[in-house]
């Protein structure tokens, strides 16, 4: 039995990772730590609770004495590390909260790991560590910067992050490198594409444009709507970090992704079809509308101000995993959208929650800047 540390295990991939773990594996108990922003939502997780084999505890990844703490208590043997604040749009309003986060909360949960996890001193002075302890970090394609027309990123694409986000978690990327380099700290790091599935908060584009065909309101497009994303299904990712935790080779970075590229305008067409076919095939889901039936079409779709600094292309190589790892993706997109639809219109009680604070006067003044 391993004890992990899963932080920001109330967002959305960390919720989902933390469901497909105590479902798929006995020889885990897991300690979520969420600061529970408005992106964590304790009501997503809140059954996957239970005191034995997965416990809670509310608080920031900063906080050293905070993390000192649960892992004297718990004796944690792995961390992954899912907090961060993830949105780009964000990023670009405030971008000192994303290197707070982002950067020293990454620092501060290696170096209380290496207080417990190292055993001694090798012959060239670099510590020793205990054979079952690993740290992980989930990285973002985003790091890589943008692509032209052609190409993918691969684990030696150069650097070239764009967005105060993306230069946030290359940042912590780059920590994680010189911890394995300066003291053989026992890591890993995972650079994954664009997610999409259930519990994705909707100020993303899926979730969002889902949330808005069903209440009429208009479908932001920034820019063109051909800025292409790679997408993948979060249980796949979920899969991707999991395997690279047990099986991933120290040290090593690796590049997950689905070999699924869409333009944005695509998204938002394929979505806005796939809802209307399926309020169609069964009309019980047309009760969680607030417009008629007739009004979702792709009148919605409303071009708006572009992003700053908006990449153009994101593409990744899944290569390496897939052939030390054997990891593959298993959710075909079409399969994939039609069941993250389905889950959306079954949960909108969980999209009210987490919409119920000051999410809606955000959304608001965002969109009337645009
Ligand atoms: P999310 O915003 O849905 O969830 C982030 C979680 O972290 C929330 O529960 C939030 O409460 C928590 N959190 C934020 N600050 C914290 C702090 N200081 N201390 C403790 N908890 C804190 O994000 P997500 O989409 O689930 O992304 C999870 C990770 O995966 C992030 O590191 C992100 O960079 C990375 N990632 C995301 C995607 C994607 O498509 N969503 C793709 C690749 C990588
Ligand atoms: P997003 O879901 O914010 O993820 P990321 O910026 O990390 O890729 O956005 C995905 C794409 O959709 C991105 O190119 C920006 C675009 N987008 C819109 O066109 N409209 C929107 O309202 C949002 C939120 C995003």
């Amino acid at each position: 039995m391993k004890t992990y540390l899963v932080t920001g295990g109330a967002g959305f991939i960390g919720s989902n990772y933390v469901k497909y773990l105590l479902s798929s594996f006995d020889d885990v108990r897991l300690v979520v730590l969420d600061a529970l922003t408005y992106a964590g939502n304790l009501g997503t997780i809140s059954k996957d609770i239970d005191e034995k084999r997965c416990f809670f505890v509310k608080g920031d990844i900063c906080d050293a004495v905070l993390v000192d703490e649960l892992f004297k208590t718990y004796a944690i043997d792995v961390v992954v590390n899912f907090a961060a604040e993830s949105h780009v749009d964000r990023s670009i309003e405030n971008p000192r909260l994303f290197l707070e986060t982002n950067i020293m909360g990454t620092q501060n949960l290696m170096d209380v790991a290496r207080r417990y996890w190292v055993t001694g001193k090798d012959a060239n002075g670099y510590p020793t560590w205990s054979p079952q302890v690993r740290y992980h970090q989930v990285s973002t394609d985003e790091v890589y910067g943008s692509l032209g027309a052609e190409g993918f990123f691969t684990e030696t694409t150069p650097l070239d992050p764009r967005s105060p986000y993306s230069a946030s978690k290359t940042s912590a990327d780059l920590i994680v490198k010189a911890y394995i380099e300066t003291y053989h700290f026992p890591a890993t790091l995972t650079r994954c594409s664009n997610n999409y599935g259930p519990y994705h908060f909707p100020e993303k584009l899926i979730p969002l444009i889902i949330r808005n065909i069903l209440s009429g309101k208009p479908l932001p497009v920034y820019g063109d709507g051909t800025n292409v994303r790679d997408w993948l299904y979060v249980e796949d990712h979920c899969k991707a970090i999991e395997l690279v935790v047990r099986k991933g080779r120290v040290g090593e970075v690796y590049n997950v992704g689905g070999h699924n590229e869409k333009q944005n305008i695509e998204i938002v067409r394929m979505t806005i079809d796939t809802v209307r076919q399926l309020m169609e095939e069964q009309p019980e889901y047309q009760s969680v509308l607030k417009t008629d039936l007739s009004n979702i079409s792709y009148d919605l779709i409303q071009y708006v101000r572009d992003r700053l600094g908006h990449d153009q292309r994101y593409a990744i190589d899944p290569a390496k995993i897939n052939s030390e790892l054997g990891w593959l993706p298993e959710t075909p997109f079409a399969e994939g959208i039609v069941k993250t639809i389905r889950w959306y219109l079954e949960h909108q009680d969980w999209v009210e929650e987490v919409t119920s604070g000051d999410y809606q006067k955000y959304y608001e003044q965002m969109y009337s800047k645009r």
